[in-house]
């Protein structure tokens, strides 16, 4: 009898082991396999009960059945832990082969970074509205009349020569006047006095195009406008305002010359030079003679300005007897050279991504 009950354990160990090595065959995944070990081996497991009917056995086929118990025990372990490797490759697997190819590049793209031009003018836009300026915007695309006529430069001109100006085709809308590129940004303190009423405080920034293209010329630059109107204006507001932006835009006391010169659309017009703020010094902080940048001279022009004509104003409505102002205008480009550095203008315009790499972020 007790006979009997050895060879019924042991039957149902190997008939468990077998039942098992079948379910294996099943498995694919790792939770299941889990559940499969638990299932046979586990503390309840089908396998693990048969180790309590051991008792039943009579003492000399405990050893036996005991040495088979460990032996089946332990072949289900091999057979777990070898089913889990090859599941773990076979998912590493299907991994590599969902990536097509591991050499390809990444797609993050790189992260850009704001144009040396118009970093220039965030901060000239800066600078002058905390001088007390609105901000303002004028078209590319400019009638010939606002950018010429109403600036008092006649037909005759120099400056609307063919040479100098591109006109575009098309109806310009307004009385006839034909449309061009704008050469300046002059036409935007028309659009501005013909839209407001003094006192007008604006600057106005942006392309400008001209027939040039050399060197140290190119066809699209860029400029700034500036127009204050209001009662009793003087040329002493104009070079006190160019004073207090240049030294709040280069971060020094840096003083302002004008110098008398002529635009039409001003009288008495000049030019302005500001203080060289790149001359090397000496200890004792006195200018030294060589400098790359005013090459020795201490100045450095910057543009022209003026009081606003009266036929500049009369031909925007507004009343010379009753009120003055002053303009100003300059390139915006030679400033963001002179401010970064930048030897070659050209290579502002270039957009070459190995010189604007040198302006992060
Ligand atoms: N528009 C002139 C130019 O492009 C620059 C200029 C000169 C602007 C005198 C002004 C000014 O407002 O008053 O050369």
């Amino acid at each position: 009898m007790l006979r009997g009950v050895s060879d019924d354990v042991n039957q149902a160990l190997r008939d468990e082991q077998q039942r098992f090595e079948a379910a294996l065959a099943e498995v694919n995944d790792a939770d299941a396999l889990y559940e499969l070990q638990v299932q046979y081996i586990g503390k309840k497991g089908s396998v693990s009960k048969l180790r309590g009917r051991m008792g039943k056995l009579a003492p000399e086929e405990r050893k036996a059945f005991g040495m088979a118990f460990n032996e089946v025990k332990k072949a289900i372990e091999a057979s777990l832990e070898g089913r889990k490797q090859a599941i773990a490759q076979a998912a590493r697997e299907a991994d590599l082969a969902r990536i097509e190819d591991l050499t390809m590049a990444d797609t993050m793209s790189a992260v850009g970074s704001i144009h040396p031009i118009s970093r220039t003018r965030r901060e000239l836009a800066r600078v002058f509205r905390k001088l007390g300026f609105d901000v303002v915007d004028g078209p590319h695309v400019e009638h010939e009349e606002y950018n010429f006529d109403k600036l008092n430069i006649p037909p005759t001109h120099p400056a609307r020569d063919m040479q100098d100006t591109f006109f575009v085709n098309g109806e310009g809308g307004v009385a006839d006047s034909r449309l061009v590129l704008r050469t300046h940004t002059s036409p935007v303190q028309i659009r501005t006095m013909l839209g407001r009423k003094p006192p007008i405080r604006i600057v106005a920034m942006g392309t400008v195009f001209r027939k040039d293209d050399d060197a140290t010329h190119s066809p699209m630059f860029h400029q700034i406008e500036g127009l204050y109107i209001d009662t009793h204006v003087t040329m002493a507001d104009l070079k006190a305002t160019l004073y207090r932006f240049v030294s709040a835009f280069f971060g020094a006391d840096l003083k302002v010359r004008l110098r008398p010169s002529f635009f039409p659309f001003v009288e008495p017009g000049a030019e302005f030079d500001m203080e060289c703020p790149f001359c090397p010094t000496n200890a004792a902080g006195e200018k030294l003679p060589h400098c790359s940048v005013c090459k020795g001279g201490r100045w450095i022009e910057l543009g022209g300005s003026g009081m606003v004509h009266p036929k500049v104003l009369e031909s925007c409505d507004i009343d010379p007897q009753a009120h003055s102002g002053w303009a100003f205008g300059f390139g915006i480009d030679r400033m963001a050279t002179l401010l970064h550095g930048v030897p070659d203008l050209r290579l502002l315009f270039d957009g070459d991504v190995r010189f604007l790499e040198q302006f992060p972020c």
